[in-house]
């Protein structure tokens, strides 16, 4: 008894001692930021569902990079930062220009690779051709500079409002269930783990949503939120053309709207964010999957319907499977838990308490050994992953977003033809096929170099801890009992470690700083879903990276420093199939860029949608970051020009379309339109911002993009209250193709006739 007092004693003193920065009352400073993050909105392949023909034609609403700071309350001592952004995934490229640049701006030791923490939300409905590896640009015809500088400068003014904002403030964490907002999409997979593990769970995904509050000031106010719950934003199937956050991107909507009720999306000081976990094998589509032709169950193993996977297809809530309706109510059921843990409705709010410190390696996962006790045996074995490889049922795709030709999932042997197209565009080693196995190769991306490197081999592993909350930074998505693993791996570290500390929260952030695809367990290996077909570095990747980040956690803990570990290739500015950017375009003859070409009715009713449209330039040519496509304005004085905003492009009720009528000409129209609110009533106009680029009337050389503006005419809402009279004069300020512009249109056609007839 005497003994185990004086160990106590002994042991608290040391800790005490050996702690970097103890902070035992939770004070902390505490900053959050947000910035624009949308990039090209038309005309550009969209990430996430790897289908060339998915080309974005709009927006539907804005993306969104939200950062998080967290320090020790002493002036100067380390920062960590968390970052989540509306985007498919975090690449190595963002992460290196992100830090760069930060590093520009600021003292070069506040911002680094090892406590920048970017995590992609993974929304399928954003701009694609932004990541430094060659695999990535296949499906989207090219890499597009502007689609990466977009990501990079939002990322980085979101970081820098954070930073700028960072007062003494605490922190509190809180966990509560979402119920029907999540689904196993590859069951036949989670089946094949243990037995007695399985039987720890309730349920084959995760249901908890981890949220962590942060106030700032004596008065504790609500500066932001942050929570991690596993689900794929793939509400939006493959059909989806308009930019969109998918159910992700609209619950921090609500949330914002919620706390900052009068500010403008993207503009208020609160900021919620929605962030991604292990969410490999989890849907949001939770009606499940059945064949389309005959509404029966798919194929279990592999999802098909008579042997093709187009036809299995799972959908949302939705009625009649509607994917914006099921983005709706999935956003809402993630948005209605994180609001009341965030109100701490059930009471049982924690307080963080302790060190803010962080952790980073860069691993080779190529050829990654490392040593285990076999639970079985007690003996030690020896695992190494294998050089990056996709199966053939990566092509087969998901119940999310079937793939192409005749893939299906669960596929465990290869056949001839497609191994001899395969062995024509790169042979793999004979030991790659074999470290893979059972997985048939169809693409070995880690041996493939040519012209430059497909896939990630190195990657960065990365913890950040704020008390005892611990993120896990990992580079791709973990499947359910993937993530699991890792969880309890990590606590165990830290139980054995810090025994006196309170007891950890271990959360998962996906798909951050370089994406290697999914992570599944081995046992989930062997069965070769689509999951586990992209499981780059073959059966043993989980536990690398169970030992990795236990490794990693252990050395925080002790405070002891580790190697940086190899640096991965840097390949932005290395890009060679570069997407052009857009040249010249005109507005049809005796027309104006911004002229109205249809009208809104004078009248309308609330619920019903008001379409306009308008002659409008290329919307490549400016994505109007931290700006807008359009605004609906209302009357404040009937009698008076004064307008208040009432929505912009970031607003669920608007939708951006861009078409070009005509493939030849270089004519584009805009399409605006808006859902009126069941409570709006009064006079309203819509607005479109827009750039087009023309070219010297004379010398035809193309000049710089320039702004344009055009707005509707006015429009009244028959709402139930007085009735007003919509200002008749201002409907005649409607803008006419001005003279100048018509001149300059009769030059162009005699030019180009000229041109013609020399020929
Ligand atoms: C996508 O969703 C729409 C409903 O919004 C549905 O009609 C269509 O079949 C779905 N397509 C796929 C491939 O999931
Ligand atoms: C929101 O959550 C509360 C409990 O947290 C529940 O009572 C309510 O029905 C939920 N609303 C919706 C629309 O899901
Ligand atoms: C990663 O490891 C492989 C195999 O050991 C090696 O060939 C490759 O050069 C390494 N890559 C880097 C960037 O260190
Ligand atoms: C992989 O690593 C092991 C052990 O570290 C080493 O013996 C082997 O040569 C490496 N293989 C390659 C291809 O680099
Ligand atoms: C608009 O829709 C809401 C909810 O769907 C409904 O309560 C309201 O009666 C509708 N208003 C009109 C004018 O149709
Ligand atoms: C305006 O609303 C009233 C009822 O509130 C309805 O009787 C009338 O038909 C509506 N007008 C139009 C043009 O829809």
């Amino acid at each position: 008894m005497f003994l185990k007092l004086v160990y106590v004693t002994l042991s608290v003193v040391l800790l005490g001692f050996s702690k970097v920065q103890g902070n035992e009352n939770g004070e902390y400073r505490v900053g959050v930021g947000i910035a624009d993050v949308t990039g090209p909105v038309a005309d550009l392949g969209m990430m996430g569902y790897a289908n060339p023909s998915q080309t974005s034609k709009g927006l539907h609403f804005r993306l969104y990079a939200r950062s998080f700071i967290f320090g020790s309350i002493e002036e100067g001592s380390p920062l960590v930062v968390f970052l989540s952004a509306d985007i498919g995934m975090v690449d190595q490229g963002l992460k290196f220009e992100v830090v760069s640049r930060l590093q520009k701006l600021y003292d070069p030791t506040i911002f680094t690779p090892q406590n920048v923490l970017l995590s992609g939300t993974h929304t399928h409905s954003g701009p694609a051709a932004y990541l430094q590896y060659l695999m990535y640009s296949v499906t989207s015809l090219g890499f597009y500079r502007p689609s990466f500088d977009a990501i990079v400068d939002g990322m980085v003014q979101s970081i820098q409002r954070a930073y700028e904002n960072l007062k003494p403030g605490k922190l509190y964490i809180n966990k509560g269930d979402v119920d029907k907002a999540n689904i196993n999409r590859s069951p036949s997979s989670y089946l094949a783990n243990p037995k007695e593990e399985r039987d720890k769970y309730q349920s084959d995904v995760d249901k908890q949503m981890v949220l962590l509050k942060v106030v700032q000031d004596e008065g504790e106010k609500p500066i932001g939120a942050v929570n991690w719950f596993a689900v794929h934003p793939t509400s939006m199937n493959n059909t989806n053309r308009l930019i969109s956050g998918d159910n992700k991107g609209y619950a921090a909507m609500l949330f914002e709207y919620e706390m900052n009720p009068d500010s403008r999306p993207g503009k208020g000081e609160f900021v919620a964010a929605f962030a991604s976990s292990n969410l490999g094998d989890v849907s949001p589509n939770i009606m499940g999957a059945k064949c389309i032709d005959t509404g029966l169950p798919c194929d279990f193993e592999h999802s098909s319907c008579g042997g093709l996977t187009q036809k299995c297809i799972a959908f949302g809530p939705g009625k009649n499977g509607d994917m914006e309706e099921s983005t709706e109510i999935i956003g809402r059921r993630q948005y209605n838990v994180s609001l009341s843990l965030f109100k701490d409705e059930n009471g049982e709010a924690e307080q963080i308490k302790g060190t803010v410190h962080f952790i980073h390696q860069y691993v080779n996962m190529t050829n990654y050994t490392f040593e285990v006790t076999n639970p079985i045996t007690k003996m030690i074995d020896i695992h190494t992953t294998c050089p990056a490889a996709m199966g053939y049922s990566f092509a087969g795709g998901t119940t999310d977003g079937p793939g192409m030709f005749d893939f299906v999932q669960g596929i465990t042997t290869g056949n001839i033809v497609w191994d001899t197209i395969r062995d024509f565009l790169k042979k793999p080693s004979e030991a790659l096929l074999r470290c893979q196995e059972p997985k048939p190769v169809l693409l070995p991306a880690g041996e493939a170099n040519f012209p430059f490197p497909w896939v990630a081999s190195v990657v960065e592993t990365q913890i950040l801890r704020v008390g005892n909350l611990y993120i896990i930074g990992i580079p791709g998505e973990l499947t359910t009992m993937a993530g699991r693993r890792l969880r309890n791996a990590i606590e165990e570290v830290v139980r054995r470690e810090v025994p006196d500390e309170p007891a950890p929260h271990v959360v998962i952030a996906g798909l951050s700083n370089v994406y290697t695809h999914y992570i599944t367990t081995f046992e989930e290996y062997q069965k070769q879903r689509y999951e586990a077909a992209s499981t780059l570095y073959g059966p043993h990747t989980l536990g690398a990276y169970i030992h990795k980040y236990s490794f990693l956690a252990e050395k925080m803990l002790k405070n002891e420093d580790v190697e940086v570990g190899p640096e991965p290739p840097h390949l932005i500015d290395g890009q060679i199939f570069n997407i052009p950017v857009i040249r010249r375009d005109t507005a049809p003859l005796l027309k104006n860029f911004g002229d109205c070409l249809v009208e809104p009715p004078s009248i309308v009713n609330p619920n019903d949608t008001v379409v306009v449209r308008f002659v409008g330039g290329h919307p490549r040519h400016n994505s109007m970051r931290e700006g807008t496509f359009l605004l609906v304005e209302k009357a404040l004085d009937p009698a008076a020009d004064t307008w208040e905003t009432i929505a912009s492009d970031a607003d669920w009720s608007t939708k951006f379309h861009w078409s070009r009528p005509n493939v030849l000409s270089k004519e584009s129209v805009i399409e605006i339109s808006w859902k009126v609110p069941s409570d709006a009533e009064g006079c309203y106009r819509i607005r479109h911002f827009g750039y087009h680029r023309p070219s010297d009337y004379i010398t035809g050389d193309l000049l710089g993009p320039r702004s344009y503006q055009g707005k509707s005419a006015i429009f009244k809402v028959n709402g139930t209250g007085d009735d007003v009279e919509c200002h008749p004069e201002w409907t005649s300020e409607r803008k006419q193709p001005s003279k100048i512009n018509s001149v300059a249109q009769f030059w162009h056609a005699l030019r180009f006739l000229d041109k013609r007839h020399g020929k």
